[in-house]
């Protein structure tokens, strides 16, 4: 791991932090287990209560017919592409240019299973009907990402969804919902789990992000997908001899959090807020549609720096730990909202707004003036 930024220390060191739920240490892990009957018996190569309960929990909540328990999401979602492929007889699936399958696994996906890829719409927008209809044929399955994380957590409309849907399901052509951040849009939509999965063939849902467990994910759908899923979850070692470390932990925060998404999505709201009324600063989406958003700042990364450092210090709260450089003149950070943002008193969070907002136009608008 390389040296930690001079904004990643300072970050670390402040009181209170703007998103998130709090630092990743093994506590996370003691707090689900504080309370666990010692003698509760661990699972076993996917068997026992622990797993068999959790899964059947979460086939409800997503109204499906049964779901299975995934060390990653990765591993999860490369599975059901395949399985959906060989359904098929074709070795081709679409999704987003920005999809974590295309920017973050390795090709996992074309490597391991040989399936070709389709990219569908522009890399700044989200999927709608049109592309899916225009798209190239023989694709087995379409991936959509809700929300579209690497764009500041963008969603289609609902009806686009279900126009999506429809014209999938009477083109014979699987919709798969990569809904990693699946709880966290719900009160955009203002539909349940199970409205919005109903939609789709397959559904994955992670168990560390917004819910914040340790790591994990949930695959649901049909019982024969959900069959052949657990051969594969096998064949590629996911069926460790026990899980329950990630399931306790993800039930856990499961029950803790799951009925928090409408305050993280209103505190997400409230903050993009603040962040647009600063000089030289724009949230995207301008108004989030979920916990999520990304800031964005039209100045490079070393110029935003230092008065980034200087917030941070003078109020005591870590807006962000890093920066990503666009170009030379611009850079961004992305923000999820959690549990630590209702702990930061409410006028030291107007300071650290007013505070950037002076330094920003203290230090940089003159440089704008030269351009
Ligand atoms: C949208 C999306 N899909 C899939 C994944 C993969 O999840 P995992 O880290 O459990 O493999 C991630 C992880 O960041 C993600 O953001």
């Amino acid at each position: 791991m390389g040296e930690a930024s001079q904004l990643q220390k300072v970050y670390n060191q402040t009181k209170y932090k703007l998103a998130n739920h709090g630092v990743r240490n093994i506590q996370v892990l003691q707090k689900a287990f504080e309370k666990k009957n010692g003698e509760l018996e661990s699972d076993l190569y996917g068997t026992g209560q622990i797993i068999e309960d959790f899964q059947s929990k979460m086939a409800s909540y997503l109204g499906k017919e049964d779901a299975v328990f995934f060390p990653s999401g990765t591993m999860a979602q490369q599975i059901a592409l395949r399985i959906w492929c060989d359904e098929k007889g074709d070795k081709k699936v679409a999704y987003h240019p920005l999809s974590h399958l295309e920017i973050h696994e390795e090709d996992g996906l074309k490597e391991l299973h040989h399936i070709e890829t389709v990219l569908l719409a522009d890399r700044n927008r989200v999927i709608d009907l049109s592309d899916v209809m225009n798209m190239e044929n023989g694709v087995a399955a379409v991936l959509l990402e809700l929300p579209q994380r690497e764009i500041g957590g963008q969603l289609p409309s609902f009806e686009t969804l279900r126009d999506i849907s429809k014209y999938c399901r009477e083109n014979n052509i699987r919709l798969h919902l990569d809904g990693a951040r699946l709880l966290e849009v719900l009160p955009y939509y203002g539909k349940t789990a199970a409205e919005v999965c109903a939609m789709f063939d397959s559904v994955y849902v992670s168990l560390y992000k917004g819910i914040g467990g340790i790591a994990g994910a949930i695959l649901a759908g049909a019982q024969d997908f959900i069959n052949q899923s657990k051969v594969w979850k096998r064949r590629y070692g996911g069926d460790l001899i026990s899980l329950y470390p990630y399931i306790i932990s993800a039930d856990y925060y499961f029950d803790m959090r799951a009925h928090k998404m409408e305050q993280y999505f209103r505190e997400s709201k409230e903050v993009a807020d603040q962040f647009n009324s600063c000089y030289g600063i724009s949230t995207l989406p301008a108004v989030p549609v979920s916990n999520m958003f990304h800031v964005h700042i039209e100045f490079s990364k070393e110029q935003v720096e230092p008065i980034l450092l200087e917030v941070e210090r003078q109020t005591g709260i870590g807006l962000t730990s890093h920066l990503k450089e666009i170009n030379k003149q611009s850079c961004y950070f992305e923000v999820h909202m959690g549990d630590m943002y209702s702990e930061i008193p409410k006028e030291l969070v107007t300071r650290a707004f007013d505070l950037l907002n002076q330094q920003m136009k203290r230090d940089l608008s003159n440089e704008a003036d030269y351009e």
